[in-house]
């Protein structure tokens, strides 16, 4: 029988210091799982990092660490397209296409860009009010057909698909309208501190995230401060006790437990042995993540070979692509 085409997915990933807990359980850890049942290309998105300040040398490091922790929480080479942003130009080609199809006033509604422009308001860039025109280009260059995304960035997935559907109408079918990827088990966490707000790597409060290459120790801090409350029963109740539930999530990503059987085991335990048994097992799981990154990182040949073979590859399906929107543009062809 004939093998069904596997469908495509895309996701990108800025390369802006190192991962959070929530964004590990919440996105990455995931695109690994996503390998064999789809066709995935990951993309480290350098391009986009720069609509806010950078140091130069820092991007340049951190966009290798991103790539290496990346393949260390399971992207397999082998498997999927690893590649960053930059070094595929043809983003940036058909991103000036599309920024001509779309309206300025459709940027404008964009929260996120609200939100960037309000805290970095020295820096209110063109590339910061075009920033999901970029997105959708990284999106629609491959044709993928799903975008696994957190909620901060439906709207420009929803911009995407606008865009994409316009370009259609206008010239003729020639993009893919991406649809996004929920995850069956995608869970959100929360802060450690304030388990109302989503745990984030920007939060002033270093103690309410959870960084994936901190060590032993400093995990084990931050579960033991995590905020929690006065019941003292291990129960899951996202409402009224946030900062349990959150920790429940986190376990139960960790472990595969259930909720039920999370209640039974602490039951008539402390949150003092709660925590600590979720302390031990984000560093069960996080050691060897923690470990194989360092190994890929030391390996400077191993990863600049998969990167270059990912951005190779990569250029030669979006340059394919390209050809076809300038042609259908009406550039002259030589
Ligand atoms: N904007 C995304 C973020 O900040 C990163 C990103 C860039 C992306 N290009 C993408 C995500 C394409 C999905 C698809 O999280």
């Amino acid at each position: 029988m004939e093998q069904e085409k596997k469908k495509r997915i895309l996701s990108g990933i800025q390369p802006t210091g190192t991962f959070t807990l929530g964004n590990y359980i919440g996105a990455v850890r995931n695109w690994g799982k996503l390998q064999d049942d789809y066709e995935c290309l990951y993309m480290v998105a350098d391009l986009h990092a720069i609509t806010v300040r950078q140091n130069p040398a820092d991007l340049r490091r951190q966009t290798k660490e991103a790539s290496a922790l990346l393949l260390a929480c399971g992207i397999d080479p082998k498997k999927s397209l690893l590649f960053v942003q930059s070094q595929v130009p043809a983003h940036t080609q058909l991103s000036w296409v599309l920024s001509c199809c779309t309206q300025f006033g459709e940027l404008s509604r964009m929260t996120q860009f609200k939100d960037k422009s309000a805290k970095h308001a020295d820096n209110v860039n063109a590339g910061l009010f075009t920033y999901p025109v970029l997105m959708a280009a990284d999106i629609l260059i491959y044709n993928a057909d799903l975008v696994p995304v957190g909620a901060d960035q439906k709207q420009h997935l929803e911009l995407a698909r606008n865009v994409a559907q316009r370009f259609n109408s206008q010239y003729s079918d020639t993009f893919t309208i991406p649809d996004p990827y929920i995850a069956k088990a995608g869970a959100k966490i929360m802060s450690l501190a304030e388990p109302e707000k989503k745990m984030s790597k920007s939060d002033e409060n270093a103690n309410s995230y959870i960084l994936l290459l901190d060590d032993p120790e400093t995990i084990r801090r931050k579960c033991r401060r995590a905020v929690t409350d006065s019941d003292g029963i291990v129960r899951f109740d996202a409402e009224n006790k946030p900062g349990v539930s959150n920790l429940m999530t986190i376990y139960s990503c960790m472990t595969g437990k259930e909720m039920d059987e999370i209640e039974t085991e602490f039951s008539g335990k402390g949150y003092g042995d709660f925590k600590d048994a979720v302390a031990e097992s984000i560093i069960a799981e996080l050691t060897p993540v923690q470990q194989e990154y360092q190994r890929i990182l030391n390996d400077k040949e191993y990863l600049e070979g998969v990167l270059k073979e990912g951005a190779q590859h990569a250029q030669y399906i979006a340059d394919r692509l390209v050809q076809k929107v300038y042609r259908k543009t009406g550039f002259y062809q030589l």
